[in-house]
């Protein structure tokens, strides 16, 4: 089974409205980010970016407001709508398409700095999204595959989550890409294809949440994890997870608190 763009599009569609507060990012780290990034790649007031995947903007808006071409590809314009709504009047340097990231709508060697965060494992082939991200790339350009990962205590809840929905799920998802695009083996891939790589850690900050909260955002169902679950088998998998909740932290109001990392793949003279 093939993954569906539809499906995908329809699901964040329903989503967007919570993304970003489902994936917290405080706004001094995302300015922090973008200063090593355009630090890093030596952004000109000419340098032209694109992000497949934009979704609502949440990570680089920054470099948008800096008033840098950036272009922005999403399949949903529900997610991007969210990022449109972050200005009072559409800026001029912001181009946004509805598109596919595996069949982009844009002639080769077109952009200097191509930066992905979570979008090539919704494909069902990264492969295929990482030569579309090398052939509109221009030479000596640079891609940037960025990873906003899971802090230790995040990571627990997501795998306490996990291990409940999983008995829910009637639909696998096992069929998905058999790489998992991130860190040393994304670096490996696209070392594969011919790019010189790196990684780097451009931002690490301290992130601290209580237990009602990180409830809260897999109650809302913002996670891809509840895509294919009906109404009640999720009612019910949430009221197994409160009693792990329960069973796992004294209170609902204890306080997690661990670093986060914001790492990057770079890619260079990619040709
Ligand atoms: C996990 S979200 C990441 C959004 C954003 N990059 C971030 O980190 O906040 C994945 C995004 O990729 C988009 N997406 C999924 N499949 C896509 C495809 N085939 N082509 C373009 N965008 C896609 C989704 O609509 C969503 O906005």
């Amino acid at each position: 089974m093939s993954i569906d763009c539809s499906k995908i599009n329809n699901y964040y569609g329903k989503i967007a409205h919570l993304y970003d507060e489902t994936r917290p990012l405080p706004p001094e780290v995302s300015e922090n980010i973008c200063n090593s990034i355009l630090e890093l790649v030596e952004a000109t007031p000419e340098t032209k970016f694109f992000e497949p995947g934009v979704g609502t903007g949440r990570i680089f808006l920054p470099i948008i407001k800096k008033g840098y071409s950036y272009t922005g590809l999403d399949i949903s314009t529900t997610m991007m709508n969210q990022l449109r709504n972050k200005f009072q009047q559409m800026p001029e340097n912001l181009t946004l398409i509805q598109g596919n990231a595996a069949n982009l709508p844009f002639e080769a060697n077109s952009f200097d700095v191509i930066l992905t965060t979570h979008v090539l494992q919704c494909l069902e082939d990264p492969l295929i999204g990482l030569n579309e991200i090398q052939r509109v790339l221009k030479p000596n350009g640079i891609y940037l595959a960025c990873e906003h990962l899971h802090c230790s205590y995040q990571e627990e809840f997501y795998q306490g989550f996990r291990k409940i929905i999983t008995k829910y799920q009637k639909e696998t998802r096992s069929d998905r890409n058999k790489i998992f695009p991130f860190g040393a083996e994304m670096a490996a891939n696209l070392t594969k294809m011919g790019a010189t790589t790196g990684i780097i850690t451009v931002a690490k900050w301290q992130q601290s949440q209580t237990v009602a909260e990180l409830f809260e955002m897999y109650r809302s169902r913002a996670f891809g994890l509840c895509w294919t679950i009906s109404e009640a088998d999720f009612n019910a998998a949430i009221q197994e997870f409160k009693i792990w909740c329960n069973a796992n932290y004294q209170s609902e109001n204890t306080v997690l608190c661990d670093q986060l990392n914001f790492n990057v793949v770079v890619a260079r003279n990619w040709d």
